[in-house]
C-alpha cells in the first residue's frame, strides 16, 4: 500500500513499517486509523524522513590518553601581533567579508523562561532584551565600518515564531533592511530509556531541537551559507544568544582568521578552576577538538602534561570564527554531524483507556554540536581571551551563569571602561553600570569616545547612544 501525504511525497508504507520494527521502533505506525488524514499524512512523512540509524548510533567517547594541548595564541602573542592583525581584521569588515551568526534556537529550560531566550530582559537599567543588546552590538559595528554586517540568527521552530514577532515589534532594531536573516534549525525524536521514540500527542513525534550543531545542516538547507559565499562573505563570527558580553567587533580575530587562513578559531580562556563546566579545547591525536566536562572524570580534568601544564586548561565559551569556505567543502562532501545523547526529563504522550494522556518519562534527547566540526579542520586555532571581557552566560534561574550573575559581569566590565578613561568609581555593593552598544560596545570604542562628562561615579550609572549621562 502507498499513502500519499500532504506534502506530496510518496510514503512506501510496508517498507517503512518493516524498517521501523527493525529499529524497535514499530510502535509509531499504532493507531493510525484513528488519525485523521492530514495528521496521519504529515506523521508518515515525518517517520519516513528521520534517519533512525544515527539516532541509534552511539557516540565513542574521546579517550583521555591522547590528548594534548591545542595550538593557543596566549595573551603575550596577541599583543605581540595586534597591530599587524587588526589592520587585516578591519579591512575584512569593511570588505564586507564578514558575517555575524548567532545561535538562539535552544529551549531555555534552565533558566525557567517560556519564550526564546533572546527575549529575556537583561538591561539592568535599560531594561533591554538579550535580542536587543545582541543586535545593537551588529548595529554599531556595521555604523562603525560603513557596512551592514549581515546578522544570521538561528532559531528553531520552537523559537522562530516568536523571535520574527519580537524583531518585527522592534523594527529589526534599526538594523537595514535585509541585514537579519533568519532560518530555523531542524528536530531529531526524543527517545525513552529503551530507545523508543515518543510521541507528544496522537499522530506526532515528541522532538527537540536539534542542537547548536544543527545550524550548519540549516545554513546549508536554507540556502545561507551559498548566499554568503555568492556575497562575497570569508568569516562567520559565530556566538551564542546566551553570552550578553560576547563582542562582536573584533578585529584581532578576524585579521588572524585572514593571515592563518584558519578553517576555525576557538576563543579559549583560562578556566576558573578545574570542575568548570565548560568544554576544553585540545588536540587528539592530530586534530584539535573540543571535550567537554561531562565527557570527563574529575582526575581527568586534573591531567597535567609533561612540562606539567593542564591539558584541560582552555575552556571553550562557545566562540568561535568559522571560514565559509570550510564549512561549503564539508557541505560539498556530505558531511553531517554526529549526535550526542542526554538523559533528560520529557514530557510524552502515553496512550491509556480514556484517550491517552500528557505525563514526565526519563528519556534522552540527542542534539548535534557545532564544535564537532573542528577535527575535520586542517587549520584549527585557539585564541586565549579575557573572561571577564567575553564571557557572561546567562544559564540558570540563580546562582552561577544566572541572569543575575552576567548582569553584575557586564556592569563589571562597563566600570573597567571608566575606571580606564580616569573615572573614580565608589560603588556601594549592588550598584549597576550599563553602557549601551549603541554607546560603545568595545572598550577601545567607549575611551575613543568617552568626552570626560563625569569624573566620579557613586552609584548606579547608565550611558545610553548621545544621551546625557545619568549619575
Ligand atoms: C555550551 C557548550 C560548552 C560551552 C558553553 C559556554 C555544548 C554542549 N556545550 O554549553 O562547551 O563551554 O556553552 O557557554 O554546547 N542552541 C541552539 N539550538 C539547540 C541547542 C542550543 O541554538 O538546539 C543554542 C542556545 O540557544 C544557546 C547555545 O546554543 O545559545 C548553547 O546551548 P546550551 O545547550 O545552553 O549549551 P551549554 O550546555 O550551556
Amino acid at each position: 500500500m502507498n499513502i500519499l501525504p500532504t506534502g506530496g511525497a510518496m510514503v512506501d508504507h510496508f517498507a517503512l513499517s518493516e524498517s521501523l520494527s527493525k529499529l524497535g521502533q514499530g510502535h509509531l505506525l499504532a493507531g493510525l486509523d484513528h488519525l485523521d488524514p492530514v495528521t496521519r499524512d504529515a506523521h508518515l512523512a515525518r517517520l519516513a524522513e528521520v534517519d533512525w540509524q544515527e539516532l541509534h548510533h552511539q557516540l565513542a567517547v574521546h579517550t583521555a590518553g591522547e590528548v594534548s594541548g591545542s595550538r593557543v595564541v596566549d595573551p603575550a602573542e596577541r599583543d605581540r601581533r595586534a597591530g599587524d592583525l587588526e589592520p587585516l581584521g578591519e579591512s575584512a569588515y569593511r570588505d564586507g567579508r564578514v558575517a555575524v551568526l548567532m545561535v538562539a534556537g535552544g529551549q531555555g529550560t534552565r533558566l525557567g523562561f517560556s519564550g526564546p531566550k533572546g527575549c529575556y530582559t537583561i538591561g539592568h537599567h535599560s531594561h533591554k532584551s538579550i535580542y536587543q543588546l545582541q543586535a545593537e552590538k551588529v548595529l554599531s559595528l556595521s555604523r562603525r565600518v560603513g557596512k551592514a554586517v549581515p546578522f544570521l540568527i538561528m532559531t528553531s521552530p520552537m523559537t522562530d515564531a516568536e523571535t520574527r514577532e519580537f524583531f518585527a515589534a522592534h523594527g529589526d532594531f534599526q538594523l537595514a533592511p535585509g541585514q537579519v536573516r533568519m532560518f530555523s534549525q531542524g528536530t531529531v525524536p526524543s527517545l525513552d530509556q529503551q530507545g523508543r521514540a515518543l510521541l507528544e500527542k496522537p499522530g506526532k513525534l515528541l522532538e527537540n531541537p536539534d542542537g547548536h550543531g544543527g545550524c550548519f545542516t540549516a545554513l546549508v538547507k536554507s540556502g545561507q551559507l551559498e548566499r554568503l559565499r555568492a556575497e562575497g562573505v570569508e568569516h562567520i563570527a559565530y556566538i551564542q544568544v546566551d553570552n550578553i558580553t560576547v563582542p562582536v567587533d573584533d578585529p584581532l580575530l578576524i585579521g588572524l582568521a585572514v593571515a592563518e587562513k584558519t578553517d576555525v578559531i576557538t576563543k579559549v580562556l583560562e578556566k576558573a578552576n578545574p570542575d568548570e563546566k565548560v568544554g576544553h579545547l585540545v588536540r587528539v591525536g592530530t586534530h584539535d577538538c573540543i571535550i567537554e566536562y561531562t565527557e570527563l572524570t574529575p582526575e581527568q580534568t586534573r591531567q597535567k602534561n609533561a612540562t606539567g601544564e593542564m591539558v584541560y586548561r582552555w575552556g571553550s565559551p562557545a566562540i568561535h570564527c568559522w571560514s565559509v569556505a570550510f564549512l561549503t567543502r564539508l557541505a560539498s562532501a556530505g558531511y553531517k554531524l554526529p549526535l550526542h545523547r542526554s538523559a533528560k526529563p520529557l514530557k510524552a504522550w502515553t496512550p491509556g483507556p480514556s484517550g491517552g494522556s500528557v505525563a514526565e518519562v526519563k528519556g534522552w534527547k540527542s542534539e548535534r554540536f557545532i564544535f564537532d566540526l573542528i577535527p575535520e579542520a586542517s587549520v584549527s586555532l585557539g585564541l586565549a581571551i579575557r573572561r571577564e571581557a567575553e564571557f557572561a552566560p546567562v544559564k540558570n534561574a540563580t546562582g552561577v551563569d544566572s541572569a543575575e550573575s552576567a548582569v553584575a559581569l557586564a556592569s563589571a566590565l562597563h566600570a573597567s571602561w571608566l575606571a580606564k578613561a580616569g573615572v573614580r568609581l565608589a560603588l556601594p555593593a549592588g550598584a549597576r553600570i550599563e553602557i549601551s552598544p549603541l554607546y560603545a560596545a568595545t572598550e577601545r570604542q567607549f575611551l575613543a569616545k568617552w568626552d570626560n562628562r563625569i569624573r566620579e561615579i557613586t552609584g548606579d550609572f547608565y550611558l545610553e547612544e548621545e544621551r546625557q549621562a545619568r549619575g
